[in-house]
């Protein structure tokens, strides 16, 4: 196993105590599944008819970037990984590195690129592209509702505005109807804590706007979105239904902040399980932070011992367990939907997923139904507002020599734990 420098002495007599009472072989229940997740803007190119394509060429963000300094091409999406024409390169990939499992988002903005007009040729597509993951064996979860909006619902004021909520429904119901034959777990909406916070809040993802009000409206119109939804695709599908939850392990700096802490913790990540958790068969969980919540807001790094990503952000793998032990009471299996690091010399992947997983298993052993594990991502891809800088790949994109792919070193070792079931400790 892979040593930092700094060596992270609490983990290790973890690692240690454990070992002696289980053994270092830690075994995953039979039928877990192993893989990777992405989504259609992030990995496709050319999502031209989608918002968020047209704030990435709008001139007020070219000149934004400008005046930072920055190249507004490089945080254009542009051709991302051209996924749309490789996706069965990327799907023999994953077989190769014996995943189980795929997550990807299916692009409303593809699907019915004018109000109301669904496009054929777009279901064509990616009945293909989901028959494509089967042939290499992987099952598929199946996003929905990935950041992204079409054109004409974002003009339309999309999730502002609690009528346009019939807009998605009728998309869900459509998808449904038509992909359910390749598709063994649905997530209706990705992280809508996260959507409604950049885009409403902090003013960050198009529309920016920075309005708590209107935040909170957005996040009722995406749990009623997902509620409405659910019992119409049910209609034509039996496969499992959920939301890709967001959930942080949020602490208390100090025994002065524990209200700002609960606050934190409630909207971060009991509100919409709360008001979605009846209608939803699984809980998909994207794992990131650890939060300390100060009185004047929090960070994303713990105090204590940990390593960071490329982006800075702290990480911490024992808040994974608490985030798991935590959904114990709602009784539904869960499935890791997205958790992973940027982190371009590929120094750190390798101990992250064993340290995460290495909490997982514990957390199992303490009762949880945890099924699945999709590292955030496949291939390296577009990080949203942060360009393509942010490495996240098992896989690398050589942006400079036709997005070729090259794995990396810290994909064969997880390769080993998905072939195995298993995670051997060396401690
Ligand atoms: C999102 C992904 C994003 C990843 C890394 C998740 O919150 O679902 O789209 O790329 O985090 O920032």
């Amino acid at each position: 196993m892979f040593s930092f420098a700094k060596k992270d002495n609490q983990l290790n007599s973890s690692i240690c105590n454990y070992n002696q009472q289980y053994g270092a072989g830690l075994k995953f229940p039979e039928g877990f599944l192993w893989g990777a997740a992405s989504s259609a803007h992030q990995t496709e190119g050319n999502n031209t008819n989608s918002d968020w394509w047209a704030w990435e060429n709008s001139r007020e963000r070219e000149a934004e970037l400008r005046a930072k300094g920055l190249d507004p091409e490089e945080y254009k999406s542009g051709m991302a990984t051209d996924g749309f024409n490789r996706y069965d390169e990327d799907f023999a990939l994953a077989n190769m590195l014996k995943h189980t499992a795929t997550r990807i988002s299916i692009e409303w903005a593809r699907i019915e690129p004018k109000e109301g007009q669904f496009n054929e040729q777009a279901f064509m597509h990616y009945e293909k592209v989901l028959q494509s993951a089967k042939f290499y064996g992987l099952k598929t979860f199946v996003t929905l509702h990935h950041f992204t909006n079409p054109l004409w619902f974002a003009k339309k004021g999309g999730f502002e505005k609690t009528e346009n909520v019939e807009d998605f429904v009728r998309y869900a119901e459509k998808v449904a109807e038509r992909l359910n034959e390749y598709t063994d777990f649905w997530l209706t909406i990705n992280e809508p804590q996260i959507y409604a916070s950049m885009s409403f809040l902090q003013g960050i993802f198009p529309p920016q706007k920075k309005n708590p009000l209107l935040a909170y409206r957005v996040a009722k119109n995406l749990v009623l979105a997902h509620n409405l939804s659910v019992p119409k695709m049910k209609f034509f599908s039996h496969s499992p239904i959920s939301m890709a939850f967001h959930l942080a392990d949020v602490v208390a700096n100090t025994k002065f902040s524990q209200i700002p802490a609960k606050l934190a913790d409630y909207f971060s990540n009991e509100y919409f399980l709360k008001h979605t958790i009846k209608f939803c068969d699984f809980i998909g969980v994207n794992y990131y932070f650890h939060h300390h919540i100060g009185w004047l807001g929090g960070r994303r790094k713990s105090l204590s011992h940990h390593i960071e990503t490329d982006l800075g952000w702290g990480v911490h793998p024992e808040g994974l367990e608490k985030v798991l032990l935590k959904l114990k009471k709602y009784k539904k299996p869960i499935y890791i939907t997205e958790n992973g690091l940027a982190d371009k010399q590929d120094l750190k992947r390798e101990k992250f997923i064993e340290d995460h997983l290495f909490y997982a298993h514990k957390a199992i052993l303490a009762g949880v139904d945890l099924r699945g594990y999709l590292y955030w991502s496949l291939t390296d891809n577009f990080e949203w507002e942060k360009g393509f800088a942010p490495r996240f790949g098992l896989v690398e994109i050589d942006r400079e020599d036709l997005l070729k792919r090259r794995v990396r070193f810290s994909a064969i070792k997880y390769a080993e734990i998905c072939d195995n079931n298993e995670l051997i400790t060396d401690n």
